[in-house]
């Protein structure tokens, strides 16, 4: 009797064996215990009973507005401790970049953004090889907007058919915040260049632009119109 039950629990552990395997190595064969299979977790992005009261139904949950992704932030002291160049990192949140709100926007860069970085032969390196990569061909080395694309080497008009400014007349005209904005989300015929520079390579092109057309970048202008805005209030409590 023992032996028949042996007998009969090899044979079906045999027939199990052969059977419950399936050919093909992405199909998991017979399931016999259907809880482990089956997470019944839900997945990320699959439909969930329980609706949000605006009517979606994703069970992986939208962040609230205004979220910044982990990791966005660098962990660089300099950056974290440094209220101007968080803005900067922050001008994602606040711009869409969106043309019917270009102007609105550059209004408000101009007001909001500042350079966070410091006047220093590094950055400024930094800014000169952005710069012939990414802008010379269209500004010219010398930022005259006479770039190899936009006048031939004989002198006739080169294929691109908007010319920039030059840097030496146009860039006193404007703010610091409103060059940031420009080189984010492009200017006219000028492409955006936020997704191919870093928050940091966009000012460190910036300082490179302003020594191109003889301007000192804001630190050192900014120390200026303190040191001056302080000077008619002494002279007034005289
Ligand atoms: C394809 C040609 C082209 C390239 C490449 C290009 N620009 Fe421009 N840029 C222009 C044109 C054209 C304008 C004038 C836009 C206008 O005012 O309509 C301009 C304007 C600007 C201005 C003035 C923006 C303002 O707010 O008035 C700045 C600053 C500038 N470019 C910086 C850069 C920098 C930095 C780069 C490289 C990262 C770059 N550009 C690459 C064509 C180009």
């Amino acid at each position: 009797m023992r032996n028949t039950i042996y007998i009969l629990g090899l044979m079906v552990l045999a027939v199990a064996t052969t059977t419950s395997c399936s050919r093909n190595p992405k199909e998991p064969g017979k399931i016999f215990m259907p809880d482990m299979a089956y997470s019944p977790g839900y997945e990320t992005y699959s439909e969930s009973p329980i609706a949000t009261p605006e009517g979606v139904k994703m069970s992986a949950r939208l962040p609230v507005e205004g979220t910044i992704p982990h990791g966005f932030i660098p962990s660089d002291e300099k950056i974290r401790t440094n209220q101007a160049y968080l803005m900067s990192y922050m001008a994602k949140n606040h711009f869409t970049g969106k043309a019917e709100k270009w102007n609105e926007e550059y209004a408000k860069a101009a007001q909001l953004l500042q350079d966070p970085l410091e006047q220093s032969k590094e950055n400024l390196d930094k800014g000169k090889e952005v710069y012939t990569i990414h802008c010379k061909v269209c500004h010219g080395e010398k930022g005259n907007g006479d770039g190899q694309i936009i006048v031939l080497a004989d002198g006739s008009d080169g294929p691109y058919t908007a010319v920039p400014p030059a840097y030496k007349k146009h860039l006193p005209e404007i703010k610091d915040g409103n060059m940031f904005y420009s080189i984010s989300y492009g200017k006219g015929m000028m492409g955006p260049y936020a997704h191919s520079l870093s928050v940091t390579e966009r000012w460190q092109v910036i300082h490179y632009i302003k020594s191109l057309a003889g301007l000192t970048a804001t630190t050192a202008a900014a120390t200026d119109t303190a040191a001056k805005a302080a000077t008619p209030v002494t002279a007034e409590k005289k």
